[in-house]
């Protein structure tokens, strides 16, 4: 029997990934089902029913869905942070859960870029801005895109400076040039421009706020091209009642985003909606290895990819 792979994304990929997705697929023997831009679970429940894979986004893949596709073997979430998939459920199940990781990450690393220079220039209304050339970029989190942010920080002629807990061989900092700070306090301390790229843990939700804001340099700027869901929105909400220097974009609009609109203005910036991976090339990049991927595990049982080992 053929088997069947699914791509669900509510925010469709790029055609040419599709395409893209579709030759590997049919090429491997198998058969693609697409379901695009659908607006209730209930579509998302019934296209899972007999499909072997699963290729998504940011979709919510719950243990309801799971529940549902009664012959999932994998599911790929095409892109970097896999907070939207059940593992707990997927693993009960025996099914191998994977991402695609660096796939999508220029596209993330040059949205976060263009956010500080579009808040440093009034959010390009008119009035005098400052530059990011000579002030210091913090980086939260020095994986995939991380690691581009602070390249092409340095290239912008900022100074560099990154935390992570999870990487202790300094050379990976010193070969971009970028100072490995030693606690998460002194990054925001010293940081003018802060660029978070941890991913939503138990360990890392609500994780910013109050406290690290308030010890931000005067006029600082909170970039999120993370998630939503490490922000303490009401205490970044309070730092920035208390301090009027201080600014905060984000890219996954927050909670309280409308709150914060009327209450700091140009102060404050969110997408309509997650546009960092929202490329041709991040899509083509992403999708094409999901789709490699799960032809890789179908047939070789190959599970580097894997997050649920
Ligand atoms: C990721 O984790 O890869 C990014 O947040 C991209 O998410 P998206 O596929 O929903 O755009």
């Amino acid at each position: 029997e053929t088997m069947k792979i699914l791509v669900a994304t509510e925010k469709p990929f790029a055609k040419k990934a599709v395409d893209g997705i579709r030759k590997i697929v049919e090429d491997a023997g198998y058969e693609l089902a697409l379901l695009e831009k659908y607006t209730d679970k209930g579509q998302l429940l019934e296209a899972v029913a007999d499909v072997d894979a699963l290729i998504v986004r940011s979709d919510k893949v719950t243990a309801e869905v799971i529940a549902a596709a009664k012959n999932l073997k994998i599911v790929v979430r095409a892109g970097a942070g896999y907070d939207n998939v059940d593992l707990a459920a997927a693993s009960a199940r025996g099914i191998v859960v994977m991402n695609t990781p660096g796939q999508n990450s220029n596209a993330v690393a040059e949205l976060a870029l263009a956010m500080m220079i579009f808040m440093s220039r009034n959010r390009f209304t008119p009035g005098t801005g400052t530059e990011l050339q000579g002030k210091t970029l913090g980086i939260h989190a020095y994986g995939n895109v991380g690691r581009l942010v602070g390249r092409k920080g340095k290239a912008l002629g900022m100074n560099v400076v990154a935390y992570d807990p999870f990487i202790a061989d300094g050379a990976v900092f010193e070969a971009d040039g970028v100072k490995k700070v030693a606690s998460v306090e002194e990054l925001y301390r010293v940081s003018d421009f802060l660029s978070l790229h941890i991913p939503a843990t138990a360990q890392t939700k609500g994780s910013i706020g109050y406290d690290l804001m308030m010890s931000m340099p005067k006029g600082a700027t909170l970039v999120n091209t993370a998630r939503k869901e490490v922000i303490d929105e009401e205490g970044v909400a309070r730092a920035m009642t208390e301090r009027e220097d201080l600014k905060y974009i984000t890219d996954i609009a927050a909670g309280n985003q409308a709150e914060l609109d009327e209450k700091f203005g140009k102060r404050v910036f969110a997408t309509a909606k997650k546009m960092g991976a929202e490329t041709a090339e991040a899509n083509v990049n992403a999708g094409l290895a999901a789709a490699n991927q799960i032809v890789d595990f179908l047939k070789n049982g190959n599970t580097r990819f894997q997050v649920n080992k």
